[in-house]
């Protein structure tokens, strides 16, 4: 038996019940967008028929932020009680793990990578030990190589290199039929105005074009780009007396490495800056003195969605008579590539209960 009700927007067949064509809209095509759109994908295409996944954006890869990315799996240091976002950095390591080591991973950009935490001064252990492999505390033989530095911690953890990881996801959701439309999106209502039955707002730290949010801030960062195949593990500073976050960092790639450490809170300057240039050369060189014999290819300046946590639900959206759910999925600041998977799948389990929801016939306007 197979019959479609036009009335009740259910698909009948003799087994199973499938929900009525759902049109999502994503809004980004950065790690955060692409990700969720597949994972819901993933998830749903058995149970939604037929499921219309388009991704908008006015920037592809290789021109997002999460492109521009060092691509290092590492949260901030402290959680400061968010265990969800624990949870869903920890679910991205553990996602990605499965794939380092089969054939998919050098399309993916994904691959293991050892480094130091350098601090200068004893301090708690970070909420993410537990997650990397190999967590341990630097030796006094080990701290001998950083002067100026006489605490912490060294381990494994991953690369995942925008460049190689969203070209891998877009060729995904192509295969799938997801559909790409480059354009700048004005209005939520836009989109729910051509038929959107759940938009998915993945625009990072534009967000707050869409709907203001004074929350959401940009964490400028810049980064060089060097020549230096000697460098093999990753090395982080941090300054947890003075609460500064521009520190330098060392984090090599696949082709090069990234020398960096520029934050800076509320700066919307996306144009390299000389003297952010000079410091980070400098602070790098004098962390790690063979820098001094690499060669520089590469400026790039980033804004990193800085927000207290990600924003990550569902809000219900009227205009007129169009009627959809939005699911927010933004302000993931400096650790998007480490976290993205895990909010992925969050974002895929809220999208379920709008599914679910519909199925039970309760109509779109009072969802
Ligand atoms: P983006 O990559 O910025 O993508 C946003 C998308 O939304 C784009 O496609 C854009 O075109 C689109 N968009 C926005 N508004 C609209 C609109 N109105 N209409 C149409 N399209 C729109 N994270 C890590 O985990 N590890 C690292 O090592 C790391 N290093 C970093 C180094 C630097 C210097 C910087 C700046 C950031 C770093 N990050 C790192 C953070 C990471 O880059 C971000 O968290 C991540 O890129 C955010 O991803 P996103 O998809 O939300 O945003
Ligand atoms: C950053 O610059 O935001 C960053 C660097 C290394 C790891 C994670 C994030």
């Amino acid at each position: 038996m197979f019959w479609k009700s036009a009335s009740s927007c259910l698909v009948y067949t003799a087994r199973v019940v499938v929900a009525r064509n759902m049109h999502v809209a994503v809004i980004g095509a950065g790690v955060i967008g692409l990700s969720t759109a597949l994972c819901i994908h993933d998830q749903y295409q058995h149970s939604v028929h037929p499921l219309k996944i388009e991704v908008y954006a006015d920037k592809f890869t290789p021109l997002t932020t999460s492109d521009g990315a060092a691509g290092l799996w590492q949260p901030y240091l402290y959680d400061n009680g968010n265990k969800q976002e624990t949870r869903w950095n920890k679910e991205t390591f553990d996602y990605l793990l499965k794939f380092v080591h089969s054939a998919e991973a050098q399309n993916m950009g994904i691959f293991l990578q050892s480094g130091y935490n350098l601090l200068k001064e004893p301090a708690p252990e970070p909420s993410w030990k537990d997650d990397v492999l190999g967590f341990r505390h630097l030796t006094q033989r080990e701290l001998e190589l950083f002067p100026g530095y006489s605490y912490g911690w060294f381990n494994t953890a991953l690369m995942i290199e925008g460049k190689s990881y969203l070209p891998w996801l877009t060729k995904k959701l192509e295969e799938r039929g997801v559909k790409f439309i480059h354009k700048t999106v004005k209005s939520f209502d836009e989109l729910a105005k051509l038929g959107a039955d759940v938009i998915i707002n993945c625009t990072g730290i534009r967000s707050g074009q869409l709907q203001p949010d004074p929350e959401l801030k940009p964490g400028r960062g810049q980064i060089l780009k060097v020549v230096a195949p000697w460098m093999k593990h990753f090395i982080l500073t941090h300054d947890l007396k003075t609460g500064v976050y521009t520190t330098p960092y060392i984090i090599p790639g696949s082709q090069m490495v990234t020398l960096g450490g520029i934050y800076q809170l509320g700066n919307w300057n996306e144009e390299e800056v000389s003297s952010d240039h000079e410091w980070i050369w400098e602070e790098c060189c004098k962390l790690v003195p063979s820098l001094k014999n690499a060669k520089i290819v590469h400026d790039w300046a980033g804004l990193r969605p800085a927000r207290s946590k990600v924003r990550l639900e569902r809000e219900p959206f009227v205009s007129g008579s169009s009627k959809c759910n939005i699911i927010h999925n933004y302000g993931h600041g400096g650790y998007g590539l480490t976290i993205h998977w895990g909010c992925a799948m969050e974002a895929a389990k809220i999208f379920g209960q709008i599914v679910g929801e519909r199925r039970k016939g309760i109509p779109k306007s009072s969802l």
